[in-house]
C-alpha cells in the first residue's frame, strides 16, 4: 500500500466566499442550569410519548418515508386553518430557511436582514452563496421602519427576513410593520416565528397564495421537541412546490413525521406550557429590574440583558462558575456586553437570579 501524504495536502480548502467563521453554535458545556438555547424547560406530555411508542411499531422501516409528508402537513394545516399544499415540513425550521434560500437565493441574489437578529439567516445566506444587505435596528433594538424602507429600496432583496419575536432582542414585530414590508418588498418576505406562540399576534393569518409571504415555525420551543428536529412553514402553494423541488428526496424521516403529527393532538398541553413560561418570564423580568442590568421587553421565552457594572463575558464566565449557563451575545453586532437568558422552570430561574445577584455583587470592574 502506498503511504499517504499528510492529509493537509490532499484535502481542499472549503469553497471560498462561504464567510462561515466559527459557524453558529452555543457552547455545549456542562452546567446544572442550562438557559442558553431557548429550549422548553418542560418535557412533552407522557401521553404523547406513549402514543409515539405505539405508532412507531406500525412504521414500515424497510420503506422510504412518505416523500410528501402528507399526514403531517395535513395536521399542521389543520391547526393553522390553511390548506395542506400551503405547508412544508423539514428537519427543524433551520432546514426550512436553508431550503428557502436554496430555492430563491444564490449567486446574484441577496437577502435583507436587520442586525442584531437570528444569526442563521446570515449564515445560511453565506452557505447558499446569497449576498446579504444589512440594515440595523434602532437604538432601542426594535425595527425602525425608515431603516427597513431604506434597505429594501437600496438592495431590492429577493428575500427579506423578519424575525418575530426577534432573537436575541425578544420583541415581536408589529403587524403594521410586517404588512408594510410585505407591500413594499420586491421579493419574498420570510417571517421567522420560531417563538411565535409567545407573541401577541402571528403573521400566519396573512399568508395567502397571492401574497409573497412565508412564515416559519418550529417544534423546538413551545412544543418541547428540540430533540425531534422538526419545523415547517406556512406559505403560498407555489412556494411550497418550489421547496419540494429544492429539498433532497425523502429528507424527512418516517419517525419525525409520525412524532410531529401526534404532537398536534396535544395543543392544549402546549398552550398550558406557553402560559407557564410567560408567567415565569414576568417573574424573571421583575427580578432583573431589581438588579444593575439593562433589559429589553420580551415577547418570547428569553430575556436580553446587559450588566451595567461589569463586562458581559466576565459575567457569563462567572455565572458558568456557578453552574448557570446563559448565552453570551456580547460579540454580536450591536450587543456589546449583552447576555441572553432563556426562561426556565421556577427553580432554574431562581438559581439564575441568585447566581447573577452574587456575580454582580462581587464588584465593579469598570
Ligand atoms: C429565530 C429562530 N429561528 C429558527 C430557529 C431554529 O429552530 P429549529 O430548531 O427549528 O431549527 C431558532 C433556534 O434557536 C431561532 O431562534
Amino acid at each position: 500500500m502506498t503511504a499517504r501524504g499528510p492529509t493537509s495536502t490532499r484535502i481542499p480548502a472549503m469553497r471560498p466566499g462561504l464567510g462561515l467563521g466559527e459557524g453558529y453554535h452555543s457552547p455545549q458545556v456542562g452546567a446544572t442550569v442550562r438557559l442558553n438555547t431557548n429550549e422548553s424547560p418542560i418535557a412533552p406530555p407522557i401521553e404523547w410519548v406513549r402514543a409515539v411508542e405505539k405508532e412507531v411499531g406500525r412504521i414500515a422501516w424497510n420503506r422510504y418515508p412518505d416523500r410528501g409528508a402528507r399526514a403531517l402537513r395535513a395536521a399542521v394545516a389543520g391547526i393553522h386553518g390553511v390548506r395542506t399544499d400551503q405547508v412544508w415540513c423539514a428537519n427543524g425550521s433551520n432546514e426550512v430557511l436553508q431550503t428557502l434560500l436554496l430555492a430563491y437565493g444564490g449567486p446574484g441574489r441577496n437577502v435583507a436582514v436587520w442586525e442584531p437578529t437570528y444569526a442563521l439567516h446570515r449564515h445560511i445566506a453565506g452557505l447558499t452563496g446569497t449576498a446579504v444587505a444589512e440594515g440595523v435596528r434602532g437604538p432601542d433594538l426594535t425595527l425602525d421602519l425608515d431603516e427597513v424602507r431604506r434597505v429594501i429600496e437600496a438592495a431590492r432583496p429577493t428575500v427579506t427576513f423578519l424575525c418575530s419575536p426577534n432573537n436575541p432582542t425578544g420583541e415581536a414585530v408589529e403587524q403594521a410593520v410586517v404588512e408594510e414590508v410585505v407591500a413594499r418588498a420586491p421579493g419574498l418576505v420570510v417571517v421567522d416565528e420560531a417563538y411565535g406562540q409567545f407573541a401577541p399576534w402571528s403573521a400566519v393569518g396573512i399568508v395567502a397564495d397571492d401574497v409573497p409571504l412565508v412564515v416559519t415555525r418550529t417544534y423546538s420551543k413551545t412544543w418541547s421537541l428540540a430533540g425531534l428536529r422538526l419545523g415547517y412553514c406556512v406559505a403560498p402553494a407555489e412556494v411550497v412546490s418550489a421547496l419540494e423541488r429544492a429539498a433532497l428526496p425523502y429528507h424527512l424521516d418516517s419517525f419525525t413525521q409520525v412524532a410531529g403529527r401526534l404532537a398536534l393532538d396535544y395543543v392544549e398541553d402546549m398552550e398550558h406550557r406557553v402560559s407557564l413560561i410567560t408567567e415565569q418570564r414576568g417573574r424573571l423580568a421583575a427580578a432583573l429590574a431589581e438588579l444593575p442590568v439593562d433589559t429589553w421587553r420580551s415577547d418570547a421565552n428569553f430575556v436580553l440583558f446587559r450588566p451595567r457594572s461589569r463586562p458581559g463575558t466576565e459575567v457569563w464566565r462567572e455565572l458558568l462558575d456557578r453552574s448557570v449557563l446563559v448565552r453570551d451575545c456580547s460579540t454580536w453586532p450591536g450587543l456589546t456586553d449583552c447576555l441572553r437568558v432563556t426562561v426556565g422552570t421556577p427553580e432554574e430561574n431562581d438559581a439564575f437570579v441568585a447566581a447573577l445577584t452574587d456575580v454582580l455583587a462581587a464588584g465593579v470592574t469598570r
